[in-house]
């Protein structure tokens, strides 16, 4: 078996409200993306590591033997699918793929060896994090109440999210538009995903406030990294 990690960084970081993209922006003494990459880097079950880039941003990665990179598309779906269509390409050994957004730099080694290893078992094709809600949810319209919505069997999903590789390329093939994420992708196809506990410190980088929250996040890790 070879478990790749297919890591998404060709955005924009249009909401950040940083200088540049939200990956290359330094958070506690290194760039998100250093913190990313290097949790999958310290996971033994991960075989391969391909990074996904903006064209613009090529020259900010310096050449490592411990991960490859190929370019991205306009969208989170057509970055992942450049990303699936380069290891098909790469090697074509890959039985299982972990998909991953840069800007979830805070998550753990032990969370990927998780994911990892459950999708290894095969017992469905798809294995991805989320997290229960647990607030009450309202449907809002001009600023007031309109409505609420039953909270019981809703997810707020997280990545990575890890497939069969060779199913996970044909939902992407079958269905070049995308969806809201991977998981969306592989259930139009039909393939069943397992869902396994998330981590409420594996949060997404997306709004200026959330730096300092990651930045928290990494140093009360210290010791687990
Ligand atoms: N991503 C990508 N290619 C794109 C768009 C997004 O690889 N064309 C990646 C981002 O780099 C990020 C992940 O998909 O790691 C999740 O997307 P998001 O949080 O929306 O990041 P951005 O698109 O960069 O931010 P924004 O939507 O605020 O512009
Ligand atoms: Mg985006």
């Amino acid at each position: 078996m070879t478990i790749a990690a297919l890591i998404v960084a060709a955005g924009r970081g249009q909401r950040a409200g940083t200088p540049g993209p939200k990956q290359w922006q330094p958070l506690g003494g290194r760039r998100v993306i250093d913190w990313t990459l290097d949790a999958f880097r310290a996971t033994p079950l991960i075989d391969r590591i391909l990074v996904v880039l903006h064209t613009d941003d090529l020259g900010l990665l310096p050449d490592s033997p411990d991960f490859e990179v190929t370019t991205g598309g306009d969208t989170r779906a057509g970055s992942v699918r450049n990303g699936l269509e380069y290891l098909a390409a790469n090697g074509g050994d890959v039985t299982h793929v972990l998909i991953h957004d840069v800007a979830r730099c805070c998550i753990t080694p032990a969370h990927i060896a998780q994911i990892a290893a459950r999708v290894q078992t095969g017992d469905t094709p798809g294995v991805a994090p989320a997290l229960a809600v647990t607030d009450a949810l309202w449907i809002g319209a001009d600023g007031q109440v309109a409505g609420t919505q039953d909270r019981s069997g809703l997810y707020r999903a997280q990545t990575p999210q890890a497939f069969d590789f060779a199913a996970i390329l044909d939902a992407h093939r079958a269905h070049p538009g995308g969806g809201a994420d991977d998981v969306e992708v592989a259930r139009v196809a039909g393939l069943a995903v397992s869902i396994v506990e998330g981590d409420e410190s594996n949060l997404k980088i997306t709004h200026p406030p959330d730096f300092t929250r990651a930045e928290k996040i990494l140093r009360d890790q210290m010791d687990i990294r």
